[in-house]
């Protein structure tokens, strides 16, 4: 798949794990209660229906650390499960260690990126941070996945819309 906006470096981490026996999928976000534990969900449903869980690990993280172990915020919660998706991850806070289980850690906002190049300990874990918005291919208003925290049902759904299209896109590229 050829990503939107992103750089060779991206591109060449994309086609490198396509085919492999094992790709471990990092989604990260801010809080980890609204778009990284959706994104989690999506991916692990799209997994489980092509039957490949046991080649994917997925997980997810916020850069943030104000609502570790906290299940994801009640709207995205209920907003998810109108489309039959229980998310029961719990909030973890990303770190150093992510950059070497994971083979791809996928920031959400631009914001996220650069908190997660802070945290990256080395080049090859800057190698590994990818942006969501590389695999939307549907027409948006943005070049991010925007906070829906301080929005509406309006924002929740539209996160799900991208996130769905996204993770789609990602899976044929990886699987
Ligand atoms: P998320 O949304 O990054 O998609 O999980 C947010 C959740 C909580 C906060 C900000 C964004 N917060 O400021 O508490």
């Amino acid at each position: 798949m050829k990503l939107n906006n992103v750089n060779p470096q991206a591109q060449e981490l994309i086609d490198s794990l396509k085919n492999s026996d094992k790709i471990r999928v990092l989604f990260v976000c801010l809080g980890n209660i609204c778009r990284s534990p959706a994104a989690e969900g999506v991916m692990r449903r799209i997994v489980a229906e092509a039957g490949m869980e046991e080649r994917f690990e997925i997980d997810s993280a916020g850069t943030g650390r104000y609502h570790i172990g906290q299940l994801p915020d009640n709207r995205m919660r209920i907003h998810a499960r109108r489309r039959g998706l229980e998310l029961t991850h719990r909030c973890r806070q990303v770190c150093e260690a992510d950059f070497e289980r994971f083979d791809i850690i996928v920031g959400m906002d631009d914001s996220n990126l650069a908190n997660l190049r802070r945290v990256s300990p080395s080049p090859e874990g800057d190698a590994k941070i990818v942006p969501m918005a590389a695999f939307v291919d549907v027409a948006m208003r943005y070049d991010y996945i925007p906070d829906p925290y301080y929005e509406g049902a309006e924002g929740f759904e539209l996160v799900l819309d991208l996130l769905q299209n996204a993770c789609d896109n990602l899976f044929h590229a990886l699987a």
